[in-house]
Parts: structure tokens; sequence; C-alpha cells
């Protein structure tokens, strides 16, 4: 079964298409958007050992004749160098302003890629086709693109919406099982933010679709792209709403930060830290009940995730310098920390208006319990 999302953005709109065997037919799928039988493909070395071939003969199906790119995998792939690489490679590939590039990959290969497409001839049309949890529920999605520079993650970039995506949720399989975890934070995060029922249902189905369950992965990745999709919808260059989509983030930036983007903390990891510090930080702040950070917690717990700074290995700084991190945030607005707080499970809020004492206190108590 394939389910199909619109992401309503006028002329720029376009489908998420989600299901078992997208790669596999992809040739079918993408075709009608060639004006001629040629694609380029970009993706990772590890994403192209399990799936290129796959991608490449579904192609070949169709009569679409293809190139591939496979760049080192990793996060710190998402740099200019390899920028600079694969623009120049799909400049090399004659690749024209009417052709489509395809991304595949997670979201480093999703970035890197929608950025060069973004700048070559000035945009080019692309196809996202993610391969982790986190790039199917989350950076497929929206039209973020970009790189990492020595000042931060994430901070050059453009919007660039992708002409369609192809979310193959039979690829997830293949994923280690602590990357599937990863990806999850995001997924639990949508719950958190908008839909308490889908939490709810979250709650219930977490374990089996973790175990594997294809139709519960189905109705995950779906609800997750729906609601992501809908905010995208009304709010494409985050000028407000969809600032949301960042619960758990000024936290998780700072973490991995401190952390130095290791393997210590993948994103993931830290989304799921910092949803369930910004339900403490909320019911510190006497804006939902105590019950609520532990409700959060206690699903985490059970998904086998990391849930608090003490399941985090190695050395953390302080709840000073981790605040002074947060402030290099991109989501610093005239010198004000911004953060997604939540009045319940379902019901998040921007808000610029937190204490930092309150902050530290929440940082403090979670730094004492590594002790
Ligand atoms: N990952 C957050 C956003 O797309 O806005």
């Amino acid at each position: 079964m394939i389910n199909t999302v619109a992401v309503d953005l006028g002329a720029r709109s376009y489908e998420v298409r989600i299901g078992e065997g997208l790669i596999a037919r992809a040739g079918a799928e993408i075709a009608p958007l060639l004006r001629r039988k040629r694609v380029a493909v970009v993706t990772d070395e590890t994403v192209a050992a399990a799936h290129l071939s796959a991608l490449t003969a579904a192609l070949a199906a169709e009569g679409i004749a293809s190139t591939a790119l496979a760049l080192p995998p990793g996060e710190g792939t998402k740099n200019w160098e390899n920028l600079a690489r694969c623009t120049e490679w799909l400049l090399e590939q004659k690749v024209e302003r009417k052709d489509v590039v395809l991304a595949l990959g997670g979201g480093v290969i999703g970035d890197l890629v929608g950025f060069s497409a973004a700048i070559l001839r000035r945009g080019v049309r692309f196809v996202q086709l993610p391969t982790s949890l986190l790039a199917q529920v989350d950076s497929s999605v929206g039209g973020k693109t970009g790189i990492n520079t020595a000042q931060g993650k994430n901070l050059v970039g453009a919007f660039h919406q992708p002409s369609l995506v192809l979310a193959d949720i039979g690829v997830l399989d293949t994923l280690p099982g602590r990357d599937f975890l990863s990806g999850y934070g995001e997924v639990v995060k949508y719950g958190l933010l908008g839909d308490a029922a889908f939490f709810d249902w979250l709650e219930r189905e977490g374990p089996a679709l973790r175990d594997g369950d294809s139709a519960a992965r189905l109705r995950a990745v779906t609800r997750s792209v729906e609601m992501k999709a809908g905010i995208v919808s009304r709010d494409e260059t985050e000028d407000g709403e969809r600032a949301l989509l960042n619960l758990g983030h000024t936290f998780c930036h700072a973490l991995e930060k401190a952390t130095g983007y290791s393997d210590r903390l993948l994103h993931g990891e830290g989304v799921a830290i910092g949803c369930a510090l910004a339900f403490e930080l909320s019911s510190r702040l006497g804006l939902c009940s105590q019950e609520e950070p532990s409700r959060v917690r206690a699903h985490l717990r059970r998904m086998g995730m990391k849930v608090d700074l003490a399941d985090i290995p190695g050395d953390l700084p302080g709840a000073d310098a981790l605040i002074a991190l947060m402030g290099q945030d991109k989501k610093v607005v005239d010198g004000r920390l911004r953060f997604i707080l939540a009045r319940g499970i379902g019901q998040a809020f921007v808000t610029d208006e937190v204490p930092p004492e309150t902050v530290r206190a929440v940082l403090d108590e979670a730094l004492a319990l590594r002790r």
C-alpha cells in the first residue's frame, strides 16, 4: 500500500509517497517528471552498497539512463568541499536546467544534494529518496537544504523544495537499530508538538513499530509527514508555526555541540532528550502538569532510547556552558533564546520569554543525575 501526502505550496507543490517497494518502482514514479530519460543520482557509499543497484535497475526498466556519484557517509560530508564536488560532478554529467537530480540517502545527502540542486544553473529540480527514518519523517520534506561550516550546522543553505519524495519504508529494515531509534525521536516529536492522539497511539504501537511491524511503520511515517506537510504549507520559511518543528532542538543543538557532533549523541537522540527537557521546563514554569514530562520519559525509556543527560556517555559541560552553547543557536532572535514549550502533550508553542534561571535549574538537576 502506498500513501500519498500533498505538500501544498502553489506552483511548487509536490507529493510525498510512502510505502514499501518505492525504490523498486522509482522509474515509473519519476518518469512523468522527466523531459528526457536521463537522471543523475547522488548518494553515499553505504547507501550505494545497499540500494543503488535496485534504483538503477528500476530506472533502467523504464528506459531511464542514470549516472551516480557516491560520497563518503557521515555528517562530515555536508561541507563546502563536497558541495563543490557534487555540483561540479553534476555539471560534468551535463545536467541541464530541465533535468532532475535524485538524492538517495539520509539527511546529509538530502540536504547537500538539495542545496547543490538549488544553486546548479540557478536551480534544477530534484527528487528525494530518503533512506533513514529521520530523513523520511523530517529532512526530506519541506525544502530546507544546506551544509555545515566552521561556524555551525546548517548556517549556509537555501529553501529549495523537491519535486517529489519517495519514502520507501522497506529500506528501514536495513537500518542499524540505533539509527532507527534516533529517527523515532523525530516521530515522537510530532505527537508531542501537535497530536496527542498520535502520541497515545505511539505509546501503544511504538514497540511493534520498532520491532518491524510494517503497517505501524507506514502509519507512523505517514502521520509524521502529514503533520510536517501541513506546517510547511502554512509557513514555508519559518516565520511562525514552522518553528514548532524545533521542539527539543534548543537543548539538542547545545548537547550536539558539547559532544562534538560525534556518535556519543545522534541527532534524533538529542531531539528525544531535548523533548523530555522541554517538557520538564514547561512543567517547572507551571505550563503543564508534572505527569506530562514523566509520561514522555516513560515512553522513550520503554522504546529503549536515550532519555536523560545521564544516558550520554563521557563528560558534559555545566549548565552555564550549555546555556552559552544554546546562545549560538540559529533560533536566537535579538539575543533572546527561543524555546518550544508545551501546555500539555500535543500543545506546543513558541516563546522567547523563558527565565534563564529556570533553564539553569532544569539543567543543573538533569546534570546532577549523572553524578
Ligand atoms: N527540521 C525542521 C524543519 O524542517 O523545519
